[in-house]
């Protein structure tokens, strides 16, 4: 029996990290993961890494540059003709660079003499003893960053083929005509935003009545006008009765938001209508550890019911993005070692990888009004900045909510070029508890798309600059 301080059971990026830090604080630390990649190979980096963030960014990007190559090169006087796809090439791509980042993280363990098992682990005779295929490891502390799974409609089942989660979505290896998905989520529109630049004509049904409902509501405005214009289909408020898979594809019954029956015929579907935790074969049960609403239950510190098990990630409540979850994972691990560390999950930001990008950070307006805070607003266009003049690109607008008392910053709602590079600057702020003034007089570089940041800041106080 091999013992541990520390044992991580999975490796994406709240585990990879957990395992990380804890390692570099010293402890004697143990990561388990079961993923495999192409010829049974370990695939470090969980769902993130595999069929999430990583490879979705690669195919935005491939996808942007086919778009702006067919559709914007001619406006900046690049002329380019007999433009054509290479999906098979494109995808390639896409694998390398998921694949680099598996070997990135395998290479971080060696570095930092991290014991790493392959295969799946779950709780032995007691919460202290982790089985993993042969092995049975000891552990002072264990921590379970197992992540999470897409959730099924009920009434079907993904099958990779037709019906399609978001392993499938970023692995088809021909363009739909004809691309259906369920969901105007992140998923959703991200995905969306590809097959629809790779030539699919997409239609999006969304059971809500309203669109991005956890964004700023002027935002999610701006956000429905702009992919309606890309070619887009959204229809709303919609509630899916069946769906069947026919020989030509699928085909999916629902009742409209005025209440007529229609039907969406499609050549693949991607269902995109939340994630949930994945805590089977964890043996959760037999050790006694709490659940609550499907994921682990934990308290602010990521602590479970049973002594020395931790859980982070989006096996637990909070947002479900990699960020949080590696923040969750520092912080655990920092915790055991006797630290004192705090995630804020206020300051965590949002983004959505779509063209214009979509990040926010804190509150929104619709928020701030339905908690009766005081509070003033400033935006600021980008077609009033002059770097986005200059990249071609003058969609959107930054805006800033701030504290009508003490102008401290509550929000920051972006929606234009980088702005999940952008975002930053605004995560700092709050966390630094800034004012907007502050921003506003802060010296940012010219011309940069930040200058749009300073502008919204002082826009707060009626006083910017550019327009
Ligand atoms: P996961 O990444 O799910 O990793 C869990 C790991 O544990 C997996 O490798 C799994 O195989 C392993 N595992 C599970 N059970 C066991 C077991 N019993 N034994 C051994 N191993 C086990 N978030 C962002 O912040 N930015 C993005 O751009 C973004 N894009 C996304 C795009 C898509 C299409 C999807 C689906 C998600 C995206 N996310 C994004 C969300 C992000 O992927 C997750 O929030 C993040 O991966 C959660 O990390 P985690 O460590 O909690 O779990
Ligand atoms: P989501 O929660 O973002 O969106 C799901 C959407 O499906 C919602 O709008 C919901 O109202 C709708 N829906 C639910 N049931 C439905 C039904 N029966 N019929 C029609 N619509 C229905 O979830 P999504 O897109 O699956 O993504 C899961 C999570 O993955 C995200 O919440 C996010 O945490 C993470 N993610 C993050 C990304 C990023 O940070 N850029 C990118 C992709 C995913």
């Amino acid at each position: 029996m091999k013992s541990f301080d520390v044992v991580v059971i999975g490796g994406g990026p709240g585990g990879y990290i957990a395992t990380i830090r804890a390692a570099q604080l010293g402890l004697a630390t143990a990561c388990i993961d079961e993923a495999r990649g192409a010829e049974g190979r370990p695939a470090l980096g969980g769902v993130c890494t595999n069929a999430g963030c990583i490879p979705s960014k690669a195919l935005l990007q491939s996808s942007e540059n086919f778009e702006q190559a067919g559709h914007h090169f001619a406006e900046h006087g690049v002329m380019v003709q007999g433009l054509q796809l290479d999906l098979a090439q494109m995808l390639r791509r896409k694998d390398k660079v998921v694949k680099a980042s598996n070997d990135g993280i395998a290479y971080l363990f060696k570095k930092n003499k991290v014991s790493f098992f392959h295969g799946r682990g779950s709780f032995g005779n007691s919460s202290s003893e982790i089985v993993v295929g042969n092995e049975t490891l000891t552990a002072k502390n264990v921590i379970i960053a197992t992540g999470s799974n897409p959730r099924a409609l009920p009434s079907a089942d993904f099958d990779e083929k037709l019906i399609l989660s978001n392993a499938g979505a970023l692995a088809m290896t021909e363009v739909p005509k004809r691309l259906g998905v369920i969901g105007a989520g992140v998923i959703g529109l991200e995905m969306g935003s590809v097959w629809r630049r790779l030539g699919s004509a997409v239609t999006i049904l969304e059971a809500l009545p309203t669109f991005l409902g956890a964004a700023d509501e002027q935002i999610a405005k701006e956000a429905a006008k702009v992919f309606a214009k890309q070619g887009l289909a959204m229809e709303f408020g919609v509630a899916i009765s069946a769906v069947k898979t026919t020989k030509k594809g699928v085909s999916i019954q629902y009742t409209a938001a005025d209440k007529s029956a229609k039907t969406l015929e499609c050549e693949r579907l991607i269902v995109a209508i939340g994630r949930v935790a994945n805590t089977a074969g964890l043996n959760a049960e037999g050790v006694g550890l709490q659940l609550e609403r499907g994921f682990i239950a934990v308290d602010e510190d990521c602590r479970s019911n049973l002594a020395g098990v931790w859980a982070i990630g989006d096996a637990v409540r909070g947002p479900m993005l990699a960020h949080k979850a590696e923040e969750e994972g520092v912080a655990v691990a920092e915790r055991i070692a006797g630290q004192q560390p705090h995630v804020n999950l206020n300051t965590i930001p949002w983004v959505i990888y779509t063209a214009p990008e979509i990040a926010w950070v804190g509150k929104t307006e619709q928020q701030l009004k339905a908690e009766g805070v005081e509070y003033r607003a400033g935006t600021f266009p980008f077609s009033a900045n002059a770097r986005a003049r200059a990249l071609g690109d003058t969609t959107g607008m930054v805006k800033m909510l701030a504290d009508a008392k003490t102008d401290a910053i509550l929000g920051v709602h972006i929606i234009g070029p980088y702005a999940s590079e952008l975002i930053a600057e605004a995560v700092v702020a709050m966390e630094f508890g800034a004012a907007a003034e502050d921003i506003g007089m802060i010296c940012h570089a010219h011309p940069s798309l930040s200058e749009a940041m300073k502008d919204a800041a002082l826009a707060v106080d009626k006083r910017a600059l550019n327009i």
